[in-house]
């Protein structure tokens, strides 16, 4: 069953019932200024960072599930009826109720009684605001008299003190009111320098920002007093709960429309220019006003739109792909890729399901998902990798989490997260494969955002790589640390008292506890590391780099391989997790995908025999479960993973974003046909009809699926934020479809589908366009390329001569010659 469908000439998602089975959402803003917005109009706004400039409040977890948000209601005045048009919060039954979720907008409206209502909600490019363009169409063959409200509940800023701290909050909050506009300033007389504003474009009957007085005792958002009554009363908040409402009145001759214009924004002053006139109390608004001014015009609101039309075009436009599957051509050219800017934006701290007051900017997560983003704005990416390094320790080990705002490590969470370190060195090289840019490894970075302790940043990259070695188990494995990628994999935690953090305690010294997937990332990271080592001209630390690889590639094999499978881990007594001497939890994804990955035994049949014990064991039709079989009780010395019930999340769910390291993995073993039907399994857009199961967007990828042991198989949650948009946005592009960077240039190298006839591509790399067709002459990946009409070895583009703008490549794919890819 479906609540929507795919708009992809406007690269929108359509839902035409506002009764989804949970919010499907969108994001506002991809610079500062952050919005997020379900299909009814709830949701938040913050700037930059989701926990400490919260600019309206939000409950999460509530009943309904989502309220609070971008409010309009519609009064009619002479029966005195009203209703939202975005259905939240009254919830009246409307007529061809629609809400498009677009690339950086949504529009939301419907039909109730003739009266035709949609608002559109975007941030400018460049600005910290955002508009709500709310247009009132009268479908009547009467005219009619109507008052339009906006509403929105202001965030006393902290996001966590709003949600808790309220013997002081109740007394803090203030507004002032000019020329229409409604100005938040709690803690604005002291030691902050921002506000938030509320504008209305036209001459307004009255306003509220007294919460209270709004709703009327007792009462809520689906009930305001006030709307009921057609009267605002012009309260003024001291204290309690500021919000800002305005009343428009609207008279509408049949067939007319009026456009009515806000503004929703965040404003920051000098320190030494706070108020006007100086001394004063009073906000300083000489800056903010023309900015307003500027906005509340459809004219400039509409150019602002365009822009930001023109911008997510020419960002999608890097790399567009067609292919014989639609849910394919839908993903890379437009989903997948959005989402991957949602997770650059926000890593892991604000969706429905991340409240944006628990994590900050997560280390790895961030680094993954550069692979996913890079391509679209490369001097972002820059910039995020030289952020993270700063917080990186000298010890070449890193803090698990960052601020946004602060950009500084978060001592809450703190580090000893073993595989993180690793994690920027895959970040650097996507960074420099797609760039070339190689000053990037001279720039001086700190650690712990020291001043004084810089050095290159291809120094932290050398210590990252270092960190493992100085921490090998007894095997010689990577030693665990508080965890590695899956961070509910505990094996140093042995917590026996609720409601401690697993991922915080640690009981055990951390000298036994070895983990088989960092030892795959090693391998992964270290050829990374020799590669750009050697470019640099450093030849013997080239060397070193892949004797270490070597040397763990072996461990792998000696302690690493359980006879049909790559084990996971040792725990703290020295025994195997995800092995077939193991009750519970024998095999694991995560070691089968990326020691495979990685390349270990690609050549002798062991990475083969890995990804064929994933499909006997793992792999469902809604997905690949992360182990088998799940846990069934706690495990003491195995923490958090055995905490979830069997089937969720980190026991036996299906973890979306390790689904494409398997993946990758059977596109290096040449399986097109393995890879595709697995990338299948979880593309959103290809789950679409079953929406009633999946629940979660289809338009974008979830954390987690429920795995075949949880009452609610195929049964999707936290959507958004997670590295699978990364991780799979790579796999299909750059493995499966084959367009992939690399130092010396493009490669084109499709491991697709054996029924696939072939496919095209345009691709925008390091300045020029390159235009593909794969063309299927025979089975098999064996690649040769004709460009610009002649002939070229292998499966690398040479670069071409400078000034290129356009390059076409024609790629014929025959027989393989070897089964295996480099
Ligand atoms: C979450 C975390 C990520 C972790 C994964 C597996 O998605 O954000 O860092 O790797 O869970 O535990
Ligand atoms: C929990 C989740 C895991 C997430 C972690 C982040 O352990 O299960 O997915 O990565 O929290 O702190």
């Amino acid at each position: 069953m479906q609540y929507g469908y795919f708009d992809d000439e406007r690269r929108e998602y359509v839902i035409t019932r506002p009764d989804t089975p949970l919010p499907w959402i969108n994001y506002l803003g991809c610079e500062a200024y952050f919005g997020i917005i379900s299909n009814t109009a709830g949701g938040y706004s913050f700037y930059r960072d989701a926990r400490l400039r919260r600019l309206t409040r939000y409950r999460y977890n509530n009943a309904p599930y989502d309220l609070g948000g971008r409010y309009i209601y519609l009064r009619d005045a002479d029966s005195g009826k009203f209703w939202s048009p975005s259905w939240q919060p009254t919830r009246h039954e409307l007529q061809n109720y629609e809400c498009r979720h677009g690339m950086g907008y949504s529009i939301i409206g419907a039909e109730y009684n003739g009266i035709e209502a949609r608002t559109r909600y975007f941030v400018p490019l460049g600005e910290n605001l955002e508009i709500w363009q709310l247009t009132i169409t009268n479908r009547r063959t009467a005219p009619a008299k109507l008052s339009a409200f906006s509403v929105v509940e202001f965030c006393l800023w902290d996001a966590q003190d709003d949600a808790t701290n309220f013997q002081r909050n109740f007394n803090i909050g203030q507004v002032e009111i000019e020329d229409r506009v409604i100005y938040h300033k709690t803690e604005y007389r002291e030691r902050r320098d921002h506000f938030a504003y509320f504008a209305c474009s036209e001459k307004t009957l009255g306003f509220d920002t007294q919460r209270e007085a709004f709703l009327g005792p007792y009462r809520g958002w689906d009930n305001p007093k006030a709307v009921e009554c057609g009267n605002l009363s012009d309260s003024v908040a001291n204290g309690w709960a500021p919000i800002g409402s305005h009343q428009v009145s609207v008279e509408l001759a049949p067939g007319e429309s009026k456009q009515i214009v806000f503004v929703l924004g965040y404003h920051e002053n000098p320190r030494d220019q706070k108020f006007d006139p100086q001394g004063s109390q009073v906000i300083n608004k000489r800056t903010v006003k023309p900015v307003i001014a500027k906005y509340l015009k459809p004219e400039s609101a509409d150019r602002a739109f365009d822009e930001l039309k023109a911008y997510w075009e020419s960002v999608l436009n890097i790399c567009r792909v067609d292919t014989p599957d639609v849910h394919t051509n839908r993903m890379v050219n437009i989903w997948n890729a959005y989402q991957c800017m949602a997770t650059f934006n926000m890593s892991r701290s604000a969706s429905f399901y991340e409240s944006g007051i628990g994590r900050g900017l997560g280390f790895r997560d961030s680094n993954q998902d550069l692979l996913g983003f890079v391509q679209m704005v490369p001097a972002r990416a820059r910039e995020r990798i030289i952020d993270l390094a700063s917080t990186q320790l000298p010890s070449g080990g890193a803090y698990h989490q960052y601020q946004p705002l602060t950009k500084r490590g978060n001592n809450d969470v703190g580090s000893n997260f073993n595989d993180d370190p690793h994690w920027l060195i895959i970040g650097v090289a996507a960074y420099l494969k797609e760039t070339g840019d190689w000053s990037i490894l001279d720039e001086p970075v700190p650690y712990d955002n020291q001043p004084g302790s810089e050095t290159a940043l291809f120094e932290h990259l050398q210590r990252s790589f270092q960190y493992t070695l100085d921490r090998l188990g007894p095997h010689g494995l990577p030693l665990i640390g508080r965890a590695d990628w899956n961070d509910c994999l505990n094996l140093n935690c042995f917590s026996d008292t609720p409601g401690q953090s697993f991922q915080t305690t640690t009981n055990k010294e951390g000298k036994i506890a070895e983990s088989v997937f960092i030892a795959g990332l090693f391998v992964l990271a270290g050829r990374e590391l020799a590669e750009i080592a050697s470019r640099r001209g450093l030849k013997s630390e080239c060397e070193r780099y892949l004797n270490e690889v070597q040397q763990m590639d072996q461990t792998v094999r000696k302690y690493g391989w359980d006879g049909e499978w790559f084990i996971r881990a040792y725990d703290d007594f020295g025994n195997k997790v995800g092995s077939k001497e193991c009750k519970e939890g024998k095999i694991f994804i995560e070691s089968q995908g990326f020691c495979s990955l990685a390349g270990i035994g690609l050549e002798d049949g062991l990475a083969q025999k890995s990804m064929d014990s994933v499909r006997k064991y793992l792999a469902t039709d809604h997905g690949i479960v992360l182990q088998q079989p799940a846990y069934s009780q706690y495990y003491l010395h195995l923490g958090e993973i055995s905490s979830y019930p069997p089937g969720y999340k980190e026991n036996a769910g299906i973890f979306c974003h390790n689904n494409p390291w398997v993946i990758i993995a059977e596109t290096r073993l040449g399986n097109g046909d393995a890879a595709f039907d697995y990338y299948s399994r979880i593309n959103p857009s290809a789950r679409e009809s079953i929406s009633d199961l999946h629940r979660c967007e289809p338009y974008v990828y979830a954390q987690m699926i429920a795995g075949k042991d949880a009452p609610t198989h195929g049964e999707a949650k936290n959507s958004w934020l997670t590295g699978t948009a990364a991780w799979n946005y790579y796999a299909i592009t750059q493995w499966i479809l084959g367009i992939r960077v690399d130092h010396d240039g493009l490669r084109v190298a499709p491991v697709v589908p054996g029924s696939w006839r072939g496919f095209t591509a345009t691709r925008k790399f390091r300045g020029v366009t390159y235009h593909i067709e794969v063309i299927r002459e025979g089975t098999g990946n064996h690649v040769e390329l004709i460009v610009d009409g002649r002939p070229v070895e292998g499966d690398l583009i040479p670069v071409p001569p400078e000034g290129t703008t356009d390059v076409h490549v024609k790629a014929m794919l025959r027989a393989a010659k070897t089964a295996v890819r480099s």
